[in-house]
């Protein structure tokens, strides 16, 4: 008999972040301060999440722990270098020795980034890359409020480059937060097209960390149970938004979907996805609705293609599974109805081949592959 492939490749993986999960649990925000040591504490919340009304409450419970807090809101979605910077100088005389991010992927990116400027100097673009920081960095808690990247899982910050639009990517094991805390109720309040969106980024992190070239037996726990919750938890919260139960499945899922990006990289429909956002300002979750069932296709027609992996997770057709739940988050479904004119398909295809995530894609990836997976998707 032909025994099953078991992936015990190498790994060294080190858990940094503690967990904290469960509704109502943000209120514990000054107590987990506290024991972080904090005493002066920055808080990194975009302006959405103050007129929520999560910065005043994070302040609240910072000050009844008798912490000095400094709040800087002055970035936007997608945080770009000189917003980082301007963080960092905003902060540098301030004497922080904790930072505290609330909110979506742009709160916590922004986040790691001023960490790097405050406890090693320099410029952002230091940093692009992984394992720049030479001095140790500031202990930071991640409070995430949407469910989705998964970026308090993760030790890089993705920001936009001011100077030439390029995305980079600023990592080290020592920018991991310290602690998440996981608190679904804080999620209810996103609005329903950035649920759908982000929703779709955390399945599509399930899917894509689980066959990738860099996956392990360790990156396989992740993906497994961030399927298992996402695949169903996304349906249930799109039905019904006030499911907290689902709420709860999504930001775990999501959890543990960044936990699978930072153990084992992403794939193709990332490197395809990337480029559609950049040009035609789409939200990165939609991005991956437009192409995420095309790569499933394309990964599996291969001979010795990824097909029985993916029926690992869903035994039906998965494609059309991702379709139908595209389809129910209110998301596009082909590129011509995104609005992307054909035309332009073969200078994206070239675009997405040199994304970095291709490169971890299990069936090998270039632009000939990405204009395929364009054309599919047209
Ligand atoms: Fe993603």
């Amino acid at each position: 008999m032909k025994y099953p492939e078991l992936y015990v490749t190498p790994f060294d993986f080190r858990p940094r972040t503690r967990v904290v999960f469960g509704a109502g649990e943000f209120a514990r925000l000054g107590e987990v301060a506290r024991e972080l040591g904090g005493t002066r504490c920055l808080l990194v919340a975009d302006p959405g999440i103050v007129n929520a009304g999560y910065a005043p409450e994070a302040i609240r419970s910072l000050k009844a722990r008798r912490m000095t807090v400094h709040g800087f809101h002055e970035f936007q979605p997608n945080p770009t270098s000189a917003m980082a910077e301007a963080g960092g100088a905003f902060a540098t005389p301030l004497d922080i020795d904790l930072i505290v991010a609330v909110g979506g992927g742009s709160s916590l990116d922004c986040a790691k980034a001023i960490n790097f400027l405050l406890s090693n100097g320099g410029r952002m673009r230091d940093y692009w890359g992984y394992g720049k920081a030479a001095r140790p960095m500031l202990p930071m808690i991640a409070v995430p409020t949407t469910a989705g990247g998964g970026s308090e899982a993760q030790s890089s910050a993705t920001l936009v480059d001011s100077e030439t639009g390029a995305r980079m990517s600023c990592g080290d094991g020592k920018a991991s937060f310290r602690v998440a805390i996981l608190d679904p109720k804080l999620t209810t309040s996103q609005p329903a097209a950035l649920a759908s969106a982000t929703g779709y980024d955390a399945l599509s992190h399930a899917l894509e960390t689980f066959v990738t070239a860099r996956h392990t037996a360790l990156s396989e726990c992740f993906s497994r149970s961030a399927w298992r919750l996402i695949s169903s938890g996304f349906e249930r919260m799109l039905r019904n938004p006030a499911d907290l139960e689902a709420r709860g499945a999504m930001l775990l899922g999501a959890h543990f979907g960044g936990l699978a990006v930072e153990n084992s990289n992403l794939g193709a429909a990332h490197a395809c996805a990337y480029p559609l956002s950049g040009h035609f300002g789409l939200a990165h979750g939609a991005s991956l609705a437009l192409v995420l069932a095309q790569v499933v296709d394309w990964n599996s027609s291969a001979s010795d293609g990824s097909g029985a992996r993916y029926r690992e997770l869903y035994p039906g057709d998965l494609p059309a599974r991702l379709r139908e739940l595209a389809e129910m988050a209110g998301l596009a479904a082909n590129l011509r109805d995104a609005g992307v004119p054909e035309g332009v398909l073969p200078r994206l295809a070239d675009e997405a081949a040199t994304q970095w995530f291709g490169k971890f894609n299990p069936r090998p990836f270039n632009a000939a592959a990405a204009l395929e997976i364009y054309q599919a998707a047209y």
